[in-house]
């Protein structure tokens, strides 16, 4: 039995599609979070970044000429000028050969509103579905991505756990300033503090404040395994990103971490004895 196996028996390591299932479906479409959702994910991954008219959208880069047949940076855009693109024929159809361009509402810019509206259809249905959401570049906005942000989390009911169970929502971010500011209007909304490499005065396994979960890239996995120790000792969850190969899983499966941020759910679920 493999590690990865092992592991899943005795502690299940949740799987979070990025980006929806991304390999398969263009990244932060509806079509890619409605696939992530049929191939079993537990939770969906997200970055929102705010429209020239104040939206939340689902995108990752600053601009949208990668991921769009549009061209300019989102903050310059009104959400009108933004759904009159398409975001999903860019996808290379060799890489991904059972993506089937679909026009319409499938392969619009998504909503945050309308991402938030599928989760809590997911959950009425049974299926207890999380989010995870990226503030991208919040501090450019001082202070308006969170306040939006919050703002649509109470409108849906998302901003408080249930009464049992944990919270249907998390917010992610870079940026420990973010994370500080939803921590100190939303005392119960979990935060995780991603990190590209360990700043030196987080060495020994603390946090920012405002940060209750670890959210070390692969990078740091694979050349700081002890670090994931140190997290953990800490007494920190851990949740990775992004983790595609099944021998990376396995590492983060053998180093006992809690979360496994993937573009491959379905893959990954596989993997780890679920489906
Ligand atoms: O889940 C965290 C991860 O998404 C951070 O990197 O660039 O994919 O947003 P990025
Ligand atoms: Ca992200």
């Amino acid at each position: 039995m493999t590690h990865a196996r092992q592991h899943t028996m005795q502690h299940p390591i949740q799987v979070i599609a990025h980006r929806g299932a991304s390999d398969d479906a263009p990244e932060h479409t509806l079509a890619a979070y409605r696939k992530a959702i049929e191939d079993g994910a537990d939770a969906l991954e997200c970055d929102v970044r705010l429209t020239s008219d104040g939206h939340l959208v689902c995108v990752h880069d600053r601009r949208v000429n990668r991921t769009s047949n549009g061209r300019g940076a989102v903050s310059a855009l009104e959400l009108a000028e933004l759904a009159a693109l398409d975001f999903g024929s860019w996808k290379d159809r060799e890489e991904s050969p059972d993506w089937d361009p679909v026009p319409g509402e499938l392969t619009s810019v998504l909503t945050l509103e309308r991402l938030l509206e599928l989760v809590v259809e997911t959950r009425a249905a049974g299926r207890p579905l999380q989010l995870a959401i990226e503030t991208k570049h919040p501090t450019r906005w001082a202070g308006q991505v969170e306040e939006r942000l919050l703002h649509l989390l109470k409108r849906f009911e998302l901003d408080t756990p249930p009464d049992e169970g944990p919270s249907p929502v998390r917010i992610m971010s870079f940026s420990a300033r973010s994370l500080h500011r939803i921590q100190a209007a939303s005392p119960t909304l979990p935060t995780v503090y991603l990190m590209q490499f360990v700043s030196p005065r987080l060495r020994d396994g603390r946090l920012p404040a405002g940060a209750r979960i670890a959210g070390p890239g692969l990078r740091i996995v694979r050349s700081h395994p002890g670090y994931i120790e140190r997290l953990h000792r800490a007494g920190h969850r851990v949740h990775v990103w992004t983790v595609n190969e099944p021998e990376d899983v396995e590492l983060c499966a053998h180093l006992g971490v809690e979360a496994i941020i993937t573009n491959r759910p379905k893959q990954v679920l596989s993997q780890l004895g679920r489906f």
